[in-house]
C-alpha cells in the first residue's frame, strides 16, 4: 500500500483542510521529510485569503518556511539524511509550501540547517529571523555598528528576533508596538526601553533624532514616524507593512541628515547573504534563547486558527509548526 501523509489543503482563498495525501504536492528535486514549519504574517494573510498570496491554481498547500530531512534527492549536493531548511523562494506561493509533512523542493534556495542548531530552532526563527537578521546586517553594511536601534512591530516575529538579536549584538534596543502584555517578554529578551505604537503622523519633516538605525517591521504609518527621528548617517530597514502600505515622508531625513532607507526582502534574498545570516543567526542565537522566543508550538490543525488571530492582530509572534505524527 502507498504510504500517505497529512498536508494542509487550500482549496480557495480562505477555505482550507487537512487532508492525507499520497506524493508531496510540489515536483522539486529534493524530497524532504517535513518536521517543522511556522506561520509568518503572510502565511496568515494566505491562509485567511486576506491578500492574494498564493500564485498557484487551487488545490494548494501553503507555507512559505520548512524545514526537515532530506528523504531522495536527484541532485548530488544534497544527500539523504541532511537537515535542510527553505525559507521564501516562492514556497508556499507559486510552489507547494511547508504545510505538510513530506514536500519535492526547488533547490535554488534550499541550504544546509548550520551545524550546532536544531531543525526545531532552525523553524522557530524561520522566515522571520531571516529577515531581522538580513535587516541588522544592511544596518551594519551602512555603518550603524552601535547605538540606539528603535524597533518597530517588536511584539511580532520578525521585531521580536531583531530585538533579541541586536541586544546579543550590544545595541541598546528601543522596542515599539502596541501589545503592553508583551512588554515585559521584550525587556526579558534585552529591550533597553520598550515603547507604544509610534504610529502618530509624522507632522515634522524633520524631528528630535534618537535613533541611530531602525529595524521597521511594521511600515506604514510607523515608518513615516520613525524617518524623521534618524540621527545623522542613520540607516533603517524596512520589511513590514502591518500598519499600512503608504509611506508619507519628505526628502529633509535623507538630505539634510544623508540617512538611508533600505528595503528588505527576504524572499528573493541571494543564497550567499541566505548563507551569511543563517550562520550568524545560530552564533547569536543559543538553542535556549530560541525557546524564549517561542509563543507556541502548533499542529497542522491549528495553522488556520493561529492565522486568523493572526490578521486580527491577536497572536503576533513566532508560532511553530511541527508536522509530527505517524506517516
Ligand atoms: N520583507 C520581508 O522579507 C518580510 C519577511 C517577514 C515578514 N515581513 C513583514 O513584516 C511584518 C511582521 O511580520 P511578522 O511575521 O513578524 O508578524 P507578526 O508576528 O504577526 O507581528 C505583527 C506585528 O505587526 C504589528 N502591527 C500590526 N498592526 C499594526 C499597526 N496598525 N501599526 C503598527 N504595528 C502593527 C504588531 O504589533 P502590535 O503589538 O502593535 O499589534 C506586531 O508586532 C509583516 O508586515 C510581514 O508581512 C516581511
Amino acid at each position: 500500500m502507498k504510504q500517505t501523509h497529512e498536508s494542509l489543503i487550500l482549496t480557495g482563498p480562505g477555505q482550507c483542510s487537512i487532508a492525507r495525501v499520497s506524493g508531496p504536492g510540489g515536483d522539486g528535486p529534493v524530497l524532504v521529510a517535513v518536521e517543522y514549519s511556522g506561520i509568518n504574517y503572510k502565511d496568515a494573510l494566505a491562509i485567511t485569503g486576506k491578500a492574494k498570496i498564493v500564485r498557484a491554481p487551487f488545490p494548494f498547500t501553503p507555507g512559505i518556511d520548512l524545514a526537515g530531512t532530506v528523504l531522495e534527492s536527484d541532485l548530488e549536493e544534497y544527500v539523504p539524511g541532511e537537515r535542510v531548511v527553505l525559507t521564501g523562494g516562492g514556497l508556499g506561493e507559486r510552489f507547494s509550501g511547508g504545510y505538510t509533512q513530506l514536500q519535492a523542493v526547488p533547490s535554488k534556495y534550499l541550504l544546509k540547517i548550520p551545524e550546532g542548531m536544531s531543525t526545531r530552532t532552525c523553524m522557530i526563527l524561520g522566515t522571520a529571523g531571516l529577515t531581522a537578521m538580513l535587516s541588522i546586517m544592511v544596518l551594519e553594511d551602512h555603518g550603524v555598528v552601535a547605538g540606539e536601534i528603535l524597533v518597530t512591530g517588536a511584539s511580532g516575529g520578525v521585531g521580536m528576533i531583531a530585538v533579541k538579536l541586536l541586544a546579543n549584538l550590544g545595541y541598546t534596543v528601543i522596542a515599539s508596538c502596541g501589545s503592553t502584555h508583551l512588554w515585559h517578554k521584550l525587556q526579558g529578551l534585552g529591550a533597553a526601553r520598550t515603547i507604544n505604537r509610534i504610529n502618530t503622523d509624522a507632522s515634522r519633516p524633520l524631528m528630535h533624532a534618537q535613533y541611530d538605525g531602525v529595524v521597521d517591521a511594521a511600515g506604514g504609518v510607523a515608518l513615516s514616524a520613525a524617518l524623521p527621528q534618524v540621527r545623522v548617517h542613520g540607516c533603517v530597514a524596512a520589511s513590514g507593512n502591518a500598519a499600512g502600505a503608504e509611506l508619507n515622508t519628505t526628502v529633509y531625513p535623507f538630505i539634510l541628515r544623508g540617512i538611508t532607507l533600505a528595503g528588505i526582502d527576504s524572499n528573493t534574498a541571494p543564497v550567499q547573504n541566505r548563507l551569511i545570516a543563517w550562520g550568524r543567526l545560530q552564533t547569536l542565537i543559543s538553542e535556549q534563547e530560541a525557546d524564549q522566543l517561542l509563543m507556541a508550538t502548533v499542529s497542522l490543525e491549528d495553522v488556520a486558527s493561529v492565522c486568523s488571530a493572526k490578521v486580527a492582530g491577536k497572536a503576533p509572534g513566532r508560532f511553530l509548526v511541527s508536522t509530527a505524527r505517524e506517516m
